[in-house]
């Protein structure tokens, strides 16, 4: 198995004294749809600022794509997309020159860019919003728009910051289904997010980091298998979820219990 992002030791102490990352150590294999899970401050949008160069590391190694991302960050840029967190789209462009525009950046001449364009829109199911201002779309739409934008340069390595956040179920499995053809052909996925079901429905390896620390890392069956034995007591709150969001809240919780 090849592996297309290797992370060891990673650190990252922010100007402010915010330890975010203390130590992290992930492999990600081509094609796999690698779920990072964790709490809100763990550390995950901290990795792919680091793996996309737009956050310094403190300390550590991380390759990608075979490439030292800290020597050669713009080798390994051209054959990675990123979907961040927050929409960062031009509010008064149009969808389709946004698209167009993103094409321009990578060198792609306009005779590819412009049918590429008007197929990748038509996958993400935003065929008909070509003409339309990309603040007149549904927040469902603007983040399919972010996930176009990542994919105008075709490349091999896709982050994906939460990318259903507050998107209609409906988008959200129409847009699942998309990702899933992506792996399907090669492409590797990495994403974050609260949605322990999306993980559960998606991968075939994850991770959950909590406090900068990944607390465990496996396919998804190994991760799943952590939850079986006795019950939790602690988490008999009365509800039910899927199994992965059980094995989640009991492993942040034990390791919350620790410190
Ligand atoms: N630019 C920054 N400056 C200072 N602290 C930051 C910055 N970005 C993130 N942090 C802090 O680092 C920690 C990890 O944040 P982040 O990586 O965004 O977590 P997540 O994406 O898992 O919610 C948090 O405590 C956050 O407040
Ligand atoms: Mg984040």
């Amino acid at each position: 198995m090849k592996t297309v992002l290797n992370i060891k030791n990673l650190k990252k102490t922010y100007a402010t004294g915010t330890q975010a990352l203390t130590s992290v150590s992930l492999e990600v294999h081509k094609g796999d749809f690698f779920a990072l899970l964790g709490p809100n401050g763990a550390g995950k949008t901290t990795i792919i600022g680091i793996a996309t160069g737009l956050v310094i590391p403190s300390g550590g190694t991380l390759e990608l794509l075979s490439e030292d991302a800290f020597k050669f960050p713009e080798k390994s840029r051209r054959k990675v997309g990123v979907v961040p967190q927050n929409f960062n789209v031009d509010f008064f462009g149009k969808v389709f020159d946004v698209i167009v525009n993103q094409a321009g950046y990578y060198g792609i001449p306009r005779s590819i860019a412009i049918p590429r364009t008007k197929k990748i829109l038509a996958d993400l199911g935003l065929a008909d919003k070509i003409n339309t201002t990309t603040r007149e779309l549904s927040g469902g739409m603007q983040r399919r728009l972010m996930i176009a934008r990542a994919l105008i340069h075709e490349p091999d390595f896709l982050f994906l910051d939460e990318p259903t956040a507050g998107v209609d179920v409906e988008s959200r499995r129409s847009t699942w289904k998309y990702l899933k053809t992506l792996t399907a052909k090669g492409v590797t996925i990495l994403l974050t997010t609260h949605y322990l079901e999306e993980a559960e429905q998606l991968a075939n390896r994850v991770a959950i980091i909590n406090k900068g620390t990944i607390i465990a890392q496996g396919t998804l069956s190994e991760i799943l298998a952590l939850g079986d034995g006795t019950p939790d007591e602690k988490l008999n709150d009365g509800f039910h979820s899927g199994k992965l969001e059980e094995v989640y809240l009991k492993l942040t919780k034990q390791n919350s219990d620790l410190i």
